[in-house]
């Protein structure tokens, strides 16, 4: 059942004739701290069995048994599902025919290609019953060494690295500006492998009826989920039928559908019963995706007056043995800085893991901490404030591909962001400052960027004869507020106050909304949105001015313009009639149109297009035990034009406060002999929590962006963790004096120099 998200809003929140650009609360908000959202793991659908995955504990080999009978002869197992009994697929889950498409592990066979991977699903009456029968699995192994870190094997370049990207690119020639260069640095720099941890495990309800599939399931791209699944079962689209109202956080790790989500589709098909699916935690280490490790070596040159000459990032990385997904971590040094002579390469290493994914802002995220780092240390190397030096070097273009910037409010962000913290008082070196409780205080900064995205979707607008709207397209909130920003636009496009507008979303039966990632969902659905409210407008207009009995005849179509439930003579507007007459003349019931969201080409090759941003980052140190507390972070934002700043204030603070998590906290931390994580939990694996980011703030600098698209809408939600990252880390060094390159940034990193 598709949720009833009410169309009533507080009436304080009410706007009338502009919705667009107002802090409104979130539709569903009451639906979610009431318990009233229903995610995918709260339908119990009749007859609904349940099903737990067994994971594999070693990394590499093969599973040489599984005690099936005594997990059958628990009381309450229904079946258990292995390769020998798996229902076929219509598609091999090896098979790959796009970059889009990711293997999937699918009980094929009996390999085991990653710690965590499925090797069994264990179905039975009750989750206490499937829980007791999957420990009874006792799997045995024949186990190969595992091959674990960026060393585990040969080096090669990869074919292409994010989706379809160069793995390496240049523009001018970066040896030469080294050599001509007055000052250089050389560093390298090392990420760890993070995992997504949406608070949502992936989690599937999965009922057959014939050949036709229900499921309740979160997806970033239904529409994608939906032709993946067809695919594999051999079935039209058209019969499966995907409900996703709301998701527990996604962060890329359910932009694509995962393997386990299918099986809980095929112990559906299997036990001839609804399936319900849900991941434990430490099952999310393996088969949805992760950000991958990266070593990061910078190479930058500097003129006598502080200008840059070269920028060379090197970038190595890590992917599984059967797979390719390619963190374009260097990919970064595209954008930012206006060196003549800019140079980026990628390596990578198969290793014994799961393949890695999209993980919240890919690439723009490990790539930025390197670059950020470096470009402090190229600062500090010319004797120069890192604002001062960012000034003088920030791109206005964009380097690597010579386009103008559709937009030059990153100077904006500079200015705002650094007059806000007080950036002006830092003292140009490092371990200056103490607080009153002795604590180290060092500043840092960062340049935040990333692209403003458009992909491909689908609206369809209906005005009724009552005068309400209705509008649908199959759009994903996961978390971001998607529910209320889209109301907003659709309301704009129909020009009707919010509270007479239903918007429908969340399912695969409505208009495809495309993806709900690379942080162009807004701007890509939301100009469907948009496009199908005018052309639905346009419509109406079409009836009203050639109907002589309307006060609008004649006026043409341009020749009205819609608000607040009403067409008005733009050259008299004392003469204007509401849309439920001007159906209601024509005797229709409502009146629909579609409209479609997408990039558009000309601009594309014209301009770069980016959303900017800067951030400012205090910490502390604690000089004898090395504890680390950022203790302020501001952040300054240009990312168009803002439709509710509510919402992107709190996209803006979630991605700041990853940024600090990426500098001092998230680490899976691999057992090299196992192959396995060992802090697969949210216990061990370290994200920040209140205690550890105290004061957070998100200005949002005006952007009147004529290029990107109609509404001039940019991305907000993976920005934020670009920048940050590494203003906290030059802030640990401007508070200590110590430059630590392996993030995170350790307690020993600084505890053995950092006392005085
Ligand atoms: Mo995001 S990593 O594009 O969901």
């Amino acid at each position: 059942m598709t949720p009833v998200i009410s169309l009533a809003q507080a009436a304080a929140h009410v706007r009338h004739g502009s919705n667009i650009g107002q802090p409104l609360t979130r539709r569903d908000g009451v639906l979610k701290v009431t318990g009233g959202a229903r995610y995918a793991a709260d339908n119990h659908p009749a007859g609904m069995l349940h099903a737990v995955l067994a994971v594999s504990s070693i990394a590499r080999g093969r599973v040489t048994f599984l005690d099936v009978q005594a997990a059958k002869g628990h009381p309450g197992v229904v079946d258990v599902m292995t390769p020998a009994n798996r229902p076929p697929l219509a598609e091999d889950p090896d098979a790959k025919t796009n970059p889009f498409m990711f293997r999937l592990d699918l009980l094929q066979n009996d390999q085991v290609r990653y710690a965590n991977q499925p090797i069994a699903v264990v179905i039975a009456e009750t989750l206490e019953a499937v829980t007791e029968g999957a420990a009874l699995l006792s799997p045995r192994y024949e186990a190969l060494p595992a091959r674990v870190g960026l060393d585990a094997g040969e080096s090669f370049v990869p074919p292409a690295v994010g989706v379809g990207n160069p793995a390496e690119m240049r523009r001018g020639d970066v040896e030469a500006g080294l050599v001509a260069a007055s000052k250089r640095i050389e560093a390298t720099y090392e990420t760890p492998a993070q995992y997504h941890n949406a608070m949502e495990p992936h989690a599937i309800v999965a009922a057959w009826d014939g050949d036709t599939l229900s499921i309740d399931t979160p997806s970033q791209a239904l529409v994608m989920a939906q032709g993946r699944l067809a695919g594999l079962f051999g079935i039209a689209p058209e019969k499966i039928h995907i409900r996703s109202p709301f998701l527990g956080g996604g962060f890329g790790s359910k932009g694509l559908l995962s393997g386990p989500q299918v099986l809980g589709i095929l112990a559906a098909r299997l036990a001839g019963r609804p399936v319900k699916l849900v991941l434990r935690r430490e099952q999310m280490y393996g088969p949805v995706g992760h950000r991958p490790p990266t070593r990061q070596t910078l190479r930058i040159g500097t003129d006598g007056d502080g200008r840059l000459t070269a920028i060379d990032h090197h970038a190595k990385t890590a992917s599984s043995t059967f797979d390719d997904f390619f963190e374009p971590a260097a990919d970064a040094s595209h954008t930012l800085y206006a060196s003549p002579a800019i140079a980026t390469s990628h390596a990578a290493v198969r290793i014994d893991t799961g393949t890695p994914m999209f993980m919240r802002a890919p690439g723009e995220a490990t790539g930025s901490i390197a670059l950020e780092s470096a470009i402090d240390e190229a600062a500090w190397a010319c004797g120069m404030d890192p604002l001062a030096f960012r000034l003088k070097n920030y791109a206005e273009v964009e380097p690597i591909s010579g386009k103008p910037f559709s937009s030059k409010a990153l100077r904006e962000c500079y200015a705002q962001g650094a007059a806000h913290f007080g950036w002006s008082r830092r003292p140009l070196a490092p371990r200056q400052v103490r607080d009153e409780a002795g604590c180290l205080v060092g500043w840092g900064m960062g340049s935040a960027t990333f692209p403003a995205l458009m992909f491909q979707a689908e609206a369809r607008a209906v005005v009724r004869s009552d005068g309400s709207g209705l509008m649908e397209s199959g759009a994903h909130d996961m978390g971001q507020g998607a529910w209320t920003a889209f109301a907003q636009i659709a309301a704009d496009g129909l020009g009707l106050d919010i509270d007479q507008v239903e918007f429908k979303a969340g399912t695969s039966d409505l208009p495809d909304a495309g993806i709900a990632g690379g942080s162009a969902h807004t701007a890509t659905a939301g100009m469907a949105i948009h496009n199908a409210g005018a052309a639905v407008i346009a419509k109406l207009a079409d009836l009203a001015t050639a109907d002589e009995r309307s006060p609008l005849f004649g006026a043409g179509n341009a020749g009205v313009v819609a608000r607040g439930g009403r067409l008005f003579r733009r050259d008299d507007e004392g003469r204007s009639e509401s849309y439920a007459d001007i159906l209601g003349r024509a005797g229709l019931a409502e009146i629909e149109a579609s409209g479609t969201g997408a990039a558009d080409p000309a601009a594309q090759s014209a301009y770069a297009m980016h959303a900017h941003g800067a951030v400012f980052a205090e910490v502390k140190v604690e000089p004898d035990l090395g504890q680390m507390r950022v203790s302020r972070l501001v952040g300054a934002f240009a990312a168009g034009r803002i439709i509710n700043p509510l919402l992107v204030r709190s996209q803006l603070l979630g991605g700041m406060i990853w940024g600090v998590s990426f500098a001092l906290h998230e680490q899976a931390v691999m057992d090299r002999r196992s192959g396995r994580t060992l802090n697969a939990n949210l216990a061990e694996y370290h994200i920040p929590v209140n205690a550890d980011v105290p004061g957070v703030e998100a200005l949002m600098i005006d952007e009147h962006d004529p290029h990107v698209n109609a509404l001039g809408i940019k991305g907000v939600g993976e920005i934020g963790v670009t920048g940050t990252a590494g203003a906290v880390a030059n802030a640990v060094w401007h508070a200590t004096g110590i430059r630590v390159r392996r993030f995170p940034i350790r307690i020993e990193d600084l505890v053995a120099s950092a006392s005085s």
